[in-house]
């Protein structure tokens, strides 16, 4: 194992009754002023809005109302978040949704305290912000484990560039799954198979030889296929979704990343697609994973066979490694096909013009740390595939 230091703030609020359990502990702490961020209007339609505010001003706090966080958060989106945070003295933000609302929020309370703007602070200066306004996640859509951290993945659209700046640790999260049950089946799918893929990504990092933190999340993703199998299923299977909220909160919780060092290389691949196309994130990754898993298990076939055997079942009797490992990376796009999910570009509905897919290539974030490190022609190669 990699030499580490795990410290994990982060207070959950898990099951039936977390979003009432989480209030009555957090409300005396969170100031008087509270941003309610939401996104395009679900939780109005399904009564969390309805329910957090009488919360809120029973306890007495004034709402200040923040709506309209779109899927693929935009920097606009931050700004806008920041300024009416400053404007209306916000004391906390509360942030009910998915990965989007969250990556908006994280970033919206640290914005709000920094003078500088904030992506030239990171990204040029090089610099972390150390002062936020306090933030609390209600999930209402799992898959990204974002409320779990403190990266926000945003969108700027005139630079067409997807990446993270980072924002606020949130204080604590309520997770009850039962919030998920209005979310459509493929769109539950497709959060959950982004938790697969953070498994996967970590997975597949350093170091190769086993250890615990593998063995942890071989047997998340085991827990993943087999309730995703579930969902697909029986939608309304709340021991099945409930079980993958849990999932989607240890991809990100820092747990099965102890002591390695993951490689998120499809992530990076992902996100500048979805800069170019704003597709789908957990639909993308279904697309790409077995694209770039068939190019990466030939240098690592251990690894990959090893996984091969404990995920998906693959029975390596009499087996090469290298062969063994391929039929892992084939019972994955099976799998992907299963769900339903998309297995071309075509399917995603994202353009996949030469021009577009070389774009991408040329300003993905290159990683060093999976089984090889790949050049960007290796990566048009692999979008090409995925046509
Ligand atoms: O906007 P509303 O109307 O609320 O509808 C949302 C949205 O359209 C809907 N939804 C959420 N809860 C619902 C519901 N519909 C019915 N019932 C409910 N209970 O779901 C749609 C998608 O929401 P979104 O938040 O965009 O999805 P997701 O959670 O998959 O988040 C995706 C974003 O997170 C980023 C992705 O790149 C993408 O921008 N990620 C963030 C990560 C992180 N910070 O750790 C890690 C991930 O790898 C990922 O990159
Ligand atoms: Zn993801």
């Amino acid at each position: 194992m990699e030499s580490f230091t795990y410290d994990y703030p982060v207070k959950n609020y898990f099951g039936e009754g977390a979003v009432e359990r989480a209030l009555e502990a957090e409300m005396p702490v969170m100031g008087a002023t509270v941003m309610l961020a939401y996104g395009g209007g679900s939780v109005k339609r399904t009564g969390v809005y309805d329910k957090l505010v009488a919360l809120l001003e029973g306890a007495g706090k004034q709402v200040v109302d923040f709506g309209g966080i779109m899927p693929n958060p935009t920097y606009e989106k931050v700004q806008e978040g920041a300024a009416l945070a400053r404007a209306e003295k916000v004391d906390f933000v509360l942030a009910v949704g998915g990965g989007s609302v969250f990556d908006c929020c994280k970033v919206v309370s640290a914005q709000a305290k920094l003078d500088a703007d904030i992506a030239e602070f990171e990204r040029v200066q090089g610099k972390r912000p150390s002062e936020f306004i306090p933030l609390g996640c209600v999930v209402t859509l799992s898959g990204t484990g974002a409320e779990q951290n403190d990266g926000g993945v945003i969108t700027d659209e005139k630079a067409h560039v997807k990446g993270p700046l980072f924002g606020a640790l949130p204080k604590w999260a309520a997770l009850d799954p039962a919030l998920t049950l209005t979310v459509p089946r493929a769109q539950f799918l497709s959060g959950a198979f982004d938790s697969l893929s953070h498994c996967m990504e970590t997975y597949f990092g350093a170091p190769r030889e086993r250890n615990a933190s593998d063995d942890v999340n071989l047997a998340v993703q085991r827990n993943i296929v087999r309730n995703m199998r579930a969902v697909a299923a029986d939608e309304g299977d709340l021991h099945a979704r409930s079980e993958l909220v849990y999932d989607s909160a240890m991809g990100e919780n820092g747990v099965l990343k102890i002591g390695k060092v993951g490689d998120f290389q499809c992530h990076m691949i992902q996100h500048q697609y979805g800069a170019y196309t704003h597709t789908n994130h957990g639909l993308g990754l279904a697309v790409i994973h077995p694209a770039l898993y068939r190019r990466l298990a030939p240098a690592a076939p251990e690894q990959f066979a090893h996984w091969a055997v404990e995920v998906w079942g693959v029975d390596a009797t009499g087996k090469d490694a290298p062969d063994v490992a391929l039929e892992g990376v084939s019972a994955l796009a099976a799998f992907t096909r299963e769900m339903g999910l998309p297995a071309t570009l075509a399917e995603l509905g994202g353009d996949a013009s030469d021009d577009t897919l070389r774009a991408v290539a040329d300003t993905a974030v290159l990683t060093p740390g999976c089984a090889k490190k790949l050049d960007r022609d290796e990566i048009f190669q692999i979008l090409a595939e995925c046509r």
